[in-house]
């Protein structure tokens, strides 16, 4: 489903535009299934906690590689997913950078220090911020469990040159203490994202977010579609990073057809069963 002109210039306006149980509890259960299955297989694109619970597992989209999944291959086509996130970007032409499910785990699920994503990207070598993210909530999110926040309009200040954070298991590009001190002193305040499961929203590359330790009993699941417009595909060299952080698959992804809502089988639950 298209964004309305209105929803646009919300996004456009804020770097973040939510969408309320854009996926049906059914749905949900096949991804929520597909991700336990996938987070009992030992590979390196299943990014464990320092206490040893699942942290991330990345590219669960593709035909290929251990992690693959029909039901979240089918999720990434979905008109619901692809429609706004071609707006967003200004292209028809666009294709998925990476996937990675975030599984925080109750009681051990880490922090994510404040970044930009694009604060990565443009070091990988896309020159342009034409980017984002579209995330899917299979668990109900809540500040207790470890919400995403966002910082409102912080897209608008352009990439924060980063540092590398080396303090959580998946080590990666954040914001220094005293460039983010002085963004939440001059900012409106954070936002959690909460809702419950099928709770969606889709943000800008350079929207700076984060969010904290899950304190809650349950675990807390999102799945984090990251895009890019092709035209904005880095050239790949030695020293890129692998292929399921920086995809070497850059050809245009198809719309499939959403047959969720038609009444008939839905196309999540055909695509349930493993490849
Ligand atoms: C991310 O920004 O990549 C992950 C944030 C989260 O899972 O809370
Ligand atoms: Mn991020």
């Amino acid at each position: 489903m298209p964004m309305t002109r209105e929803q646009l210039e919300q996004y456009r306006r804020d770097g973040y535009l939510i969408f309320p149980a854009l996926f049906s509890p059914a749905e949900i259960a096949v991804l929520r299934a597909e991700t336990a299955r996938l987070a009992a297989i030992e590979v390196e694109t299943v990014i464990r906690e320092r206490t040893g619970g699942v942290r991330s597992i990345f590219r669960v989209h593709e035909d290929d590689g251990a992690t693959r999944s029909r039901a979240f291959r089918a999720l990434v086509r979905t008109p619901r997913v692809l429609e706004p996130t071609r707006q967003a970007l200004g292209s028809d032409e666009v294709y998925i950078y990476h996937t990675k499910i975030n599984t925080k785990p109750a009681i051990e699920g880490t922090v994510w220090m404040w970044h930009q994503d694009y604060g990565s990207w443009q070091r990988d070598g896309c020159t342009r911020p034409d980017m984002g993210t579209f995330a899917v909530m299979m668990t109900d999110s809540t500040e207790m469990n470890g919400a995403l926040y966002v910082v409102p309009g912080s897209h608008h200040r352009g990439r924060i040159d980063p540092y590398y954070d080396e303090n959580t298991s998946y080590k990666f590009w954040a914001v220094r203490k005293r460039d983010m001190i002085e963004v939440l002193r001059s900012s409106p305040p954070p936002v959690p994202i909460i809702g419950p499961a099928g709770t969606c929203v889709l943000f800008h590359c350079n929207l700076l977010h984060a969010s904290g330790h899950n304190l809650s009993a349950e675990d807390r699941w999102h799945i984090y579609i990251s895009f890019n417009a092709c035209a904005n595909a880095p050239k790949f060299t030695a020293q890129s990073r692998p292929d399921w952080v920086v995809s070497r698959n850059t050809q245009p992804l198809p719309i499939e057809a959403d047959t969720l809502s038609s009444g008939t089988e839905p196309e999540l639950v055909r695509a349930a069963s493993p490849i």
